[in-house]
């Protein structure tokens, strides 16, 4: 695989609905890195396992990743529970993550020309997809202010779903992503904490591009 040289990396690990999307495009705009949600990629695989229950397939799985456009993962479709709950199980399976991860290592190396680098998040990042990332953060949150915010987002959606059910779903998310075999979301000690329990998007963000800034500038 082509790697680009002198690109900056950035890792970004995290559960569900911790903020870890919004600090990972305001990096992408502030470095003009090019962004790759990872987990949009298992939701849309999610969503095919529960689109074609009979006919999926890894070579469904395999085709459909192959000739996927980026512009499918603005899917808002995507963004639904059942289908966040159907991406993590498809996620437990080995054969899948491999298949996703060959598509994230091109864009991981080989941004386009136009950005100085990427900046990928999900569950696997540090541990697995970007072990050599030149910044890696862990980003968390108490899982009560991830099920609000994650509610806040469903509402402005219109989509019909109590806090409740929005927590126990990040429950058993949590559970099956930190519990699973391959690829199961933890914290490296080689990676910074961000807990944005109690901080705003913007003092998150502060936060990390000191981080950045510091190592970057000098
Ligand atoms: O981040 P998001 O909530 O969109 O991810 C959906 C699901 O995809 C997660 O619950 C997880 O099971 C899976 N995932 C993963 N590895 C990643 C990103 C997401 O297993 N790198």
């Amino acid at each position: 695989m082509k790697k680009r040289k002198n690109i900056i990396t950035v890792a970004i690990d995290s559960p569900a609905a911790a903020g870890a999307g919004t600090q990972a495009k305001l990096i992408s705009k502030n470095y003009n890195l090019f962004y790759l949600d990872t987990g949009k990629i298992y939701r849309y695989i999610g969503m095919l396992k529960l689109k074609n229950q009979k006919k999926f397939s890894y070579n469904l799985v395999k085709y459909k990743i192959d000739n996927m456009k980026l512009s499918y993962l603005k899917n808002k479709s995507l963004l639904s529970n059942d289908v966040s709950l159907s991406a993590a199980k498809i996620a437990r399976d080995k054969k899948i993550r491999d298949i996703v991860h060959k598509f994230q290592q091109k864009y991981a190396y080989n941004p386009p020309k136009k950005y100085n680098g990427s900046v990928l998040d999900g569950r696997d990042i540090i541990t697995v997809q970007l072990k050599n990332a030149m910044f890696k953060f862990f980003i968390t949150a108490s899982v009560k202010v991830r099920a609000e915010r994650r509610y806040m987002e469903y509402k402005s959606l219109n989509k019909k779903i109590t806090y409740k059910e929005v927590l126990k779903s990040l429950r058993i998310r949590d559970k099956s992503d930190k519990e699973r075999k391959y690829g199961p979301l933890k914290k490296t000690k080689d990676s910074i904490l961000i807990n944005t329990t109690k901080l705003s998007k913007k003092a998150c963000f502060k936060k990390i591009k000191a981080i950045m800034d510091k190592k970057l500038i000098n």
